[in-house]
């Protein structure tokens, strides 16, 4: 059977991003156009500017993924979108570029869920099955683990009750004065830290629940630096403690994140773990779920650096809904909030 070619579309956020890839999972262009130039200046990512850039990057993106793939805007047979969740301004600029191309083509549209293709992301690094699995995603946005019994098939376990993983190194990164985005800033000066020095929270250790918080741990940073009813330290003593408060804040995320991953397989009994989102491009998390699961006897999954924050070609996803011959109306609305 001829394979078929299907464009994808990402803006649920702060990366403009489209891929086109086949129905053999084989990823033909892949172009992620970033706004950090945007939103630099304001310390995060500003909604209504991020619906702006989705704007003025959407086009040339499209543009630039069929240049890359050879392809000619006939040659597509299907167009897949992230139409959530995310921010609302942003998915609509995407979703409604999908709907025009779908619509202007006469071929199919395919709304996949972008959290779900953060996990999607797993399969395609792995390059063979990898459902029924565990999955957990841990985003700017999401902390969620997910029973995955197959890639269409995704229950929520649990997830965070409050902040995200990559919210809270965000966060602590704008405490530490690291700028933005911060995980891979914290992550750069906690490879000079001691992951000890300070004991910092890591909430439902010792619960039998399959959920997470993070706020309070945020907050436990921040009274490191300006220690309540006392002055806030000096920048020469920041500067000096930074690397630990870094090193051990990263620790505690890690920490939790890896215990709630394992207890998930436990309690579903599934060997596979799946683990995606902007958070897993840690090494220190990547390399503590390794241990972990190869002591669990299980099996790890995670998605190649370029596949763990926001992009298109995860979206593929869509590939499993084309095969069955699952499509989506065009008059499908965003859905912000749903996972
Ligand atoms: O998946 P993603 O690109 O966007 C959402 O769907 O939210 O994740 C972005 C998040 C940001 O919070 C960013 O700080 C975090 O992933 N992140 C990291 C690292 N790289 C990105 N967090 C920790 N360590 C990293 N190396
Ligand atoms: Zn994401």
């Amino acid at each position: 059977m001829k394979k078929a070619n299907i464009i994808a579309i990402e803006t649920s956020c702060d990366e403009t991003s489209v891929a086109i890839f086949n129905s053999e999972l084989e990823v033909l262009s892949s172009v992620v156009a970033s706004q950090f130039k945007w939103h630099e200046r304001f310390g995060g990512v500003v909604p209504e500017v991020a619906a702006r850039a989705h704007m003025e990057l959407l086009n040339k993106s499209i543009l630039q993924s069929l240049h890359d793939a050879k392809m000619h805007i006939s040659e597509i047979n299907a167009v897949a979108v992230h139409n959530g969740p995310g921010l609302a301004g942003a998915l609509l600029v995407g979703l409604s570029a999908a709907k025009m191309i779908a619509l202007g083509l006469g071929v199919p549209l395919i709304a996949v869920n972008h959290v779900h293709s953060h996990i999607y992301a797993c399969r395609m690094s792995a390059n063979k099955d990898i459902f029924p699995c565990v999955g957990m995603v841990v985003s700017g946005g999401h902390s969620i683990l997910f029973e995955c019994k197959t890639a269409m098939d995704m229950k929520r376990l649990g997830g965070t009750i409050d902040d995200a993983a990559g919210e809270a190194f965000d966060k602590v990164a704008a405490l530490l004065g690291l700028g933005f985005p911060g995980g891979p800033a914290v992550e750069k000066i906690a490879l000079t830290g001691n992951s000890n020095a300070y004991q910092y929270p890591k909430s439902f250790f010792y619960e039998d629940r399959l959920d997470f918080s993070f706020s309070g741990l945020k907050t436990a940073v921040l009274y490191t630096i300006a220690p309540p009813g006392q002055p806030r330290l000096l920048d020469l003593d920041i500067e000096l403690i930074k690397a630990d408060i870094a090193a051990s804040f990263q620790k505690a995320v890690v920490d939790v994140l890896v215990a709630k991953a394992i207890a998930a397989l436990k309690k579903t009994g599934l060997k596979r773990l799946a683990v995606g989102g902007g958070v897993v491009a840690n090494k220190s998390l990547r390399e503590k779920l390794s241990v972990e699961i190869n002591l669990a006897g299980g099996e790890l999954y995670l998605p190649e650096r370029n596949l763990c924050t926001d992009n298109a070609a995860m979206a593929a996803l869509s590939v499993e809904a084309w095969r069955k011959g699952v499509f989506t109306s065009l008059d499908v609305d965003i859905k912000p909030t749903v996972f």
